[in-house]
C-alpha cells in the first residue's frame, strides 16, 4: 500500500486484496468477549471531520480503538476561517500533536488530496469522503461484503443506483470494482450522471427494470438533497416510481443477489422498508464490515510491513 488512501484508484489488485483478507481476519475480533488487538499502541489517529457524518467517523473511531491506537475527535464543522486557511492551521495543530494518521471528511473535493501533499503534515492521511469526489474505504467495505457473499467478483455484475451525481460512493466503487474485476452499470435519471460518465469504464443505463433480473449485488444510493442546488427530477414520487427498489422489483432478482445500501438511507424514497428489512438487505452487515475493513486500512497504513496474515506485499512510500 501506499503511504495515503486518497483514491479507490491508489489501490492495486494485489492492495486491494490484501486488504479484505486483513478484514476477514480482524473480523473475527468482533465476535471474541475482548475485541481488543495492541497492534496500534502508542499511535495516534485523528478523525478531522468538517462535515455531518455518524457511521463513517463512528466506525473509524472504533476500528482505531480496536487496534489500541489512542483516538482524538476533532470536529472542525463550524469554523469560520476560510476554507484554505483553517485547513492549514488544523493541519499544524495536528502536526504538533504528533498524528500518525489523519482521517479527514471535507466538503470540499480533494481536500485530503491537499492535506496529504502540502507538506503541513507528517502523518498517513485516510480519505474519508470528499465532497462528490471520492470515499475510499466506504468501496472498500462494500467489495468486502460483496466478496464474503459471493466470493470472487470477477465477473460480477453490479447495479448501482440513483444520484450517481453526487455520490463519492458511486465512484469510488466504480473504481474499485474494476479493478478487482467486477462488471459495473451505473442507472440514474439523465439527469443524475456527472458529465464525463463515459470515462468511468461502466455501462451506464436510465432502466432499473431492465438491469434488475441480471445483477448480482444492486446498490441503491441516496438521492443527496443538501448538495442538490437545482430540480433534478420532478417529484420525489416520481423519482421513487421508477428508480425506487421497492417489494416489485425486487421480486425480479435472481436468488443470490444482495441489497445494500451505504446509508443513511431515506426510507421510502430510495428504498422502501420492506426491502431494507429484507432477507436480501445486508445493509446492516456492509456497518459491521466497515469496522474491520477500517482497522485493516489503519493496520496496514501504519505497521508499515507485513499484513496480520505474514503477507508482506505492503510497503510504505513516502
Ligand atoms: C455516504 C457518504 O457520506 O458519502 N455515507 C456514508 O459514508 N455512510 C453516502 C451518503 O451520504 O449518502
Amino acid at each position: 500500500m501506499k503511504r495515503h488512501l486518497l483514491s479507490a484508484a491508489d489501490l492495486t489488485r494485489d492492495d486491494a486484496e490484501l486488504v479484505l483478507r486483513t478484514a476477514e481476519e480482524l473480523r473475527s475480533l468482533a465476535d471474541r468477549p475482548i475485541k481488543k488487538l495492541p497492534a496500534l499502541r502508542g499511535r495516534t489517529v485523528v478523525n478531522l471531520f468538517f462535515e455531518d457524518s455518524t457511521r463513517t467517523r463512528i466506525s473509524f473511531e472504533a476500528a482505531a480503538k480496536r487496534l489500541s491506537a489512542d483516538v482524538i475527535n476533532f470536529s472542525a464543522k463550524g469554523s469560520s476561517l476560510s476554507k484554505g486557511e483553517s485547513l492549514k492551521d488544523t493541519a499544524l495543530t495536528l502536526e504538533a500533536m504528533g498524528a500518525d494518521a489523519v482521517v479527514v471528511r471535507h466538503g470540499a473535493s480533494g481536500a485530503p488530496h491537499r492535506l496529504a501533499h502540502s507538506g503541513w503534515v507528517r502523518s498517513s492521511v485516510v480519505n474519508a469522503g470528499d465532497g462528490t469526489h471520492e470515499h475510499p474505504t466506504q468501496a472498500l467495505l462494500d467489495a468486502f461484503t460483496m466478496w464474503r457473499h459471493l466470493g470472487s467478483l470477477d465477473g460480477r455484475r453490479v447495479a448501482i443506483v440513483g444520484d450517481v451525481l453526487h455520490s463519492r460512493v458511486a465512484r469510488s466503487n466504480a473504481l474499485l470494482l474494476h479493478t478487482l474485476g467486477a462488471e459495473v452499470t451505473l442507472v440514474a435519471p439523465p439527469t443524475l450522471f456527472p458529465v464525463g460518465i463515459d470515462t468511468w469504464g461502466v455501462e451506464t443505463s436510465y432502466d432499473l427494470d431492465a438491469v434488475l433480473p441480471k445483477a448480482d449485488v444492486v446498490m441503491m444510493l441516496r438521492v443527496q438533497r443538501e448538495r442538490m442546488n437545482a430540480s433534478f427530477f420532478p417529484t420525489a414520487r416520481e423519482y421513487s416510481r421508477r428508480y425506487g427498489l421497492d417489494g416489485k422489483r425486487m421480486r425480479t432478482l435472481q436468488d443470490h443477489t444482495i441489497v445494500m445500501h451505504p446509508g443513511p438511507m431515506v426510507r421510502g424514497m430510495e428504498i422502501t422498508a420492506d426491502v431494507a428489512d429484507s432477507d436480501r438487505s445486508v445493509i446492516v452487515e456492509q456497518v459491521t464490515n466497515g469496522v474491520a475493513v477500517r482497522m485493516a486500512v489503519l493496520y496496514l497504513l501504519l505497521s508499515g510491513a507485513e499484513g496480520v496474515a505474514g503477507a508482506d506485499e505492503s510497503e510504505n512510500d513516502a
